[in-house]
């Protein structure tokens, strides 16, 4: 198959209503979407990524009215999060109704709904009239697209259109938070922080320790094709060069959400460059950096500790 990068988004909406795949365009990465009410245009969205089918889809939906379409049992704290923060970075995991097909929330009883804020995205969302399902438009485990040419190296081939909504402004995924239970929970972290959810509903909990984090988020993930190791300190050039190593050097990009915007196509630049290994730093872990240091964690196949001033490499091992 012929993948078209193109700025139309008739032609875009025309293949989703007719059961195909398309790439759509998003503030966070680039989506792989389908109708989510199509059972079989969904399966195609896992084959193409090959995603495994226990890690359900988010559901983007155009207008507020449309959570009780979709959802049910909706509490009050997320009209509440939505009326601040929709359309825009963040997904609201609730109880799902019927209309949605089991294939999208991987058999689930929830579904993660989510207002996009690209204009395009929108648009597409009006001509199209149904919602639409889209997990970012990588091979599964892989890094997340941010421009549509990075788009069409994931897929290229495998689908036949890609709107082109220029680079993403936010450049990591949306927080996706859930309301299942009665205190609600961060599952993903993302450009919504913490502290601006708790500012606007209080207390909520993360997905860490003992609770059932989101089936997506148990697995490598992000990950280069190289290896990327976590140092706990910047390295010297001699170093570097004995590991035929790189350094992704974030600070270079300022603020913590302009690394955000550049992290994954700074990955990718890195991980078709000359050398062996990536090796990177954390970010400061507050706010936005959280969700960056997050990504790193699940990207990078190792650690780089210092004995007595030497460098010392250990491997991690993911389930
Ligand atoms: O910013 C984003 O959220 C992007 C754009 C395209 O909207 N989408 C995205 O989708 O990142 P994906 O599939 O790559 O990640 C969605 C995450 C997964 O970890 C998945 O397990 C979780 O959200 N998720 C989706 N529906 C869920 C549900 N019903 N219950 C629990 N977790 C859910
Ligand atoms: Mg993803």
């Amino acid at each position: 198959m012929r993948t078209v990068i193109t700025k139309d988004t008739r032609v875009v909406a025309e293949t989703l209503a007719s059961g195909e795949v398309a790439c759509v365009p998003t503030e966070t990465v680039y989506g792989l979407g389908a109708n989510a009410l199509n059972e079989k245009a969904v399966v195609k969205i896992y084959e193409t990524k090959d995603r495994p089918r226990f890690n359900p889809i988010i559901v983007h939906i155009s207008r507020k009215e449309e959570f009780e379409k979709y959802g049910k049992n909706i509490p009050d704290k997320v009209y509440r999060l939505a009326e601040k923060f929709s359309p825009g970075p963040i997904t609201f995991v609730v109880s799902k109704k019927d209309v949605i097909p089991d294939i999208v929330t991987a058999g689930n009883d929830s579904v993660g709904l989510r207002i996009p804020k690209h204009p395009l995205f929108m648009e597409l969302l009006t001509q199209c009239g149904f919602p639409i399902a889209a997990p970012s438009a990588n091979m599964f485990g892989r890094i997340s697209p941010t421009t549509a040419e990075e788009t069409l190296k994931e897929l290229d081939g495998k689908i036949g259109y890609i709107l082109d909504g220029g680079k993403c402004e936010v450049g990591i995924e949306s927080t996706v938070i859930s309301f299942v239970d009665e205190t609600p929970c961060i599952l993903r972290h993302g450009a919504i922080t913490m502290e601006d959810i708790e500012d606007e509903i209080g207390k909520v909990v993360t997905g860490n320790g003992e609770k059932i984090i989101s089936p997506g988020m148990t697995l490598s993930h992000y990950a280069p094709h190289k290896p990327l190791f976590v140092s706990e300190n910047i390295l010297e050039e001699d170093e570097l060069k004995e590991m035929n190593a790189v350094f992704m050097d974030l600070d270079r990009f300022g603020s913590p959400e302009n690394i955000a915007v550049h992290l994954f196509s700074e990955l990718r630049k890195l991980d078709e460059s000359d050398f062996g290994i990536i090796v990177c730093k954390k970010v400061e872990d507050i706010g936005i950096g959280i969700a960056i240091n997050d990504k790193l964690e699940r990207a990078s196949s190792g650690r780089i500790s210092f004995e007595f001033g030497m460098p010392v490499i250990t491997q991690l091992k993911y389930v």
